[in-house]
């Protein structure tokens, strides 16, 4: 009786995946959000296409979920909310301005917001929201996209440096 059952269940499977198969050769269509987070084009030239590793690639999503809405001036949605805010969020790509940061900064500036790193309290604090991993691929993709190119230190600062 039960070896029944199993042989009913095994071809009941196997018919499955016979079907199966043969239905996703059929509609295997390119997926274009496939590969929409391996790059980023350059905010200033869009004809400089930057290719994004597995972990800035974590850092687009993050980037493009949260922090667009303030370090961009425009977003998957429309025009983003940076102009309203003072003192303006650097751009996400602002070398210039975040070149300059440490990594541990960055971090805590992320994680514990603007207010506990002497800044903006309108830069929320993200450690309850996103995870160390999260906070530390968002930084890599800013890290990738900044203009003038980031250089990273030849010697880490210590761990709690403010700037
Ligand atoms: C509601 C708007 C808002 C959102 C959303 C936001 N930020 Fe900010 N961010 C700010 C403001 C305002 C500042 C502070 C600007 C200042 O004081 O000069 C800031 C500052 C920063 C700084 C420090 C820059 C510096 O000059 O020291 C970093 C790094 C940063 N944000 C990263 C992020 C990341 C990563 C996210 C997404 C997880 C994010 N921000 C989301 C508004 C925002």
């Amino acid at each position: 009786m039960k070896l029944k059952l199993l042989i009913a269940v095994a071809l009941v499977l196997a018919a499955g995946f016979a079907t199966s198969c043969r239905q996703n050769r059929a509609a295997a269509l390119p997926d274009p959000l496939a590969r929409a987070y391996d790059t980023e084009a350059d905010w200033n030239d869009a004809a400089h296409v930057i290719p994004l590793n597995y972990q800035q690639a974590q850092g687009k999503r993050v980037f493009y979920q949260y922090c667009v809405w303030c370090h961009a001036d425009s977003t998957p949605a429309g025009p983003s909310n940076r102009s309203n805010l003072n003192p303006n969020p650097p751009l996400g790509n602002d070398g210039a301005t975040l070149n300059s940061l440490s990594d541990d900064f960055m971090r805590n500036v992320i994680t514990m917001g603007g207010a506990a790193a002497g800044k903006s309290a309108a830069m929320p604090p993200w450690g309850k929201t996103l995870s160390q991993d999260d906070i530390d691929a968002v930084i890599a993709f800013y890290r990738a996209i900044a203009q003038p190119a980031y250089q990273p230190p030849a010697r880490p600062g210590p761990k709690y440096s403010v700037r």
